[in-house]
């Protein structure tokens, strides 16, 4: 079945990327990016076309977009965390906030947003791989308004509309989300957030198809030239206790707990044993580095090089340097997938009867071993009636002046509760409590 030679087999060692900081436009480009090629158009049990959509991150269309690329980097050019002196007192201690979240089909999770004055209410996916929440415009001609099932944000119906005068851009894998930057009141999990600044997009490819989602909620590290995030506007204004969400994600149809997003705290009905902290390395993004990758049960030696990570909860998957992934895909007893497009690397796939046999796979943080069984790494999914479980890791590549990161999506974090610790200029992981 496999094509590789034995050798390869024999590897026990993921190697390592180089360690250094993001520092690329085009990388920081694309990790502000949401991938809706992960986005299947409909619910896959009953659909087999869509299992060929799922991508990688932002490649192809870059250099393309090279222009507007630099026009998003200078619109995103100045932080605004809130500094401590603007901060005011906090009011009588406010509480952690418990927002539940919907999980569609492990692919995306997302909640109910309320914008304006009176409310109108969106779904908005959350994603912490970016910091631009947007929503689709009533202004959005009728060329793009085919097929779109979206809610739209009307700017004329709501009294606490400020219009900012400037240009909004999201760049995606299947194209460019254009439109203005805006300002109204937003409530979230019961907290009334004021002067909100969030993209009206007047232009969009049609992303979210039949998945009842209407926008992004941006829950990325860093503010946007034109605001603070909702999330630190709730800090700034003093309605949470602290600098810190964290993010529970269930698996879908399993259990009956939902996924929760606690705004201002961790909750602790979702994780068991310790934290492991890892500082951030970025001042832009949920980054920190993993000491390296290691499969279970495989002694041998190991290159503790380092290499950068983000959390990402906006895709399912878990990307890696190519030539590692399909490495390690071949080690975990993948083979390649037959009849499917080869996007960057191959898609692996494995015999659905043997996964209680295949080894753990750990990431390595501050010196703590995070491991990912294959209930957390295989991905099950029905095709043609026939049951496919395929690997979560996808190799992606990098241009040579780009820093290699791995991309750690929903895969992963569904195994551990993850805490973004703003406080603290941090990341923790904890087992999540089943
Ligand atoms: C709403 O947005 C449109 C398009 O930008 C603008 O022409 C209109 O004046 C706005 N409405 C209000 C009440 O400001
Ligand atoms: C903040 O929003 C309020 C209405 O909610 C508005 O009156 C005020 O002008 C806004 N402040 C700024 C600085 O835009």
């Amino acid at each position: 079945m496999n094509p590789y030679p034995a050798i390869v087999l024999a590897l026990t060692l993921i190697s390592m990327c180089p360690a250094y900081m993001i520092n690329s436009p085009a990388l920081l480009a694309k990790t502000q990016q949401w991938n809706p090629k992960f986005v299947p158009k409909q619910p896959l049990q009953h659909n087999t076309q869509h299992l060929l959509m799922f991508g990688r991150p932002l490649r192809n269309s870059l250099s393309s977009l090279s222009r507007r690329v630099q026009r998003l980097l200078k619109l995103s050019k100045e932080p605004s965390h809130p500094s401590q002196s603007s901060m005011p007192q906090y009011p009588l201690d406010p509480l952690p906030r418990d927002i539940a979240l919907t999980n569609y089909n492990n692919r995306v999770y997302h909640c109910p947003i309320v914008i304006g004055s009176p409310g109108q209410r969106f779904n908005m996916a959350i994603y912490t791989g970016s910091s631009l929440t947007w929503v689709p415009s009533i202004h959005c001609p009728p060329e793009y308004a085919i097929n779109h099932h979206y809610k739209r944000y009307n700017n004329d119906s709501s009294y606490t509309y400020h219009a900012k005068g400037k240009e909004f851009m999201a760049i995606y894998e299947t194209g460019v989300v254009e439109g203005y930057w805006s300002e109204d009141i937003f409530r979230v999990a019961g907290l009334k957030v004021k002067n909100q600044t969030f993209g009206e997009v007047i232009q969009e490819p049609d992303l979210f198809q039949d998945m009842n989602i209407d926008g992004i909620f941006g829950l990325g590290f860093r503010g946007d030239a034109e605001g603070p995030t909702v999330f630190d506007n709730m800090v700034i204004q003093g309605l949470l206790p602290a600098s810190v969400f964290s993010l529970y994600l269930n698996r879908f149809n399993m259990g009956d707990r939902d996924s929760v997003l606690t705004l201002g705290g961790i909750n602790s009905d979702y994780y068991t044993g310790e934290f492991v902290y890892a500082p951030l390395r970025s001042p832009n993004y949920w980054q920190f580095r993993i000491d390296g990758v290691r499969i279970a049960k495989r002694a041998g030696v190991y290159s503790m090089g380092g290499c950068e990570a983000i959390v990402d909860s906006g895709t399912p998957f878990i990307f890696g340097p190519i030539e590692e992934v399909d490495i390690l895909n071949l080690v975990l007893g993948g083979s390649p997938l037959q009849g499917w497009p080869r996007m960057v690397s191959d898609r692996f796939s494995f015999d659905c009867s043997k996964l209680e046999s295949l080894p753990d796979v750990k990431f390595i943080v501050n010196g703590i071993k995070l491991s990912l069984s294959s209930k957390d790494y295989v991905i099950q999914e029905y095709r043609d009636r026939e049951l496919i479980c395929y690997s979560a890791f996808v190799g992606t590549k990098w241009e040579e002046d780009e820093t290699p990161v791995w991309i750690l999506g929903s895969a992963f974090m569904r195994a551990y509760y993850t805490v973004f610790d703003k406080e603290n200029n941090r990341v923790g992981f904890a087992k999540v409590k089943d």
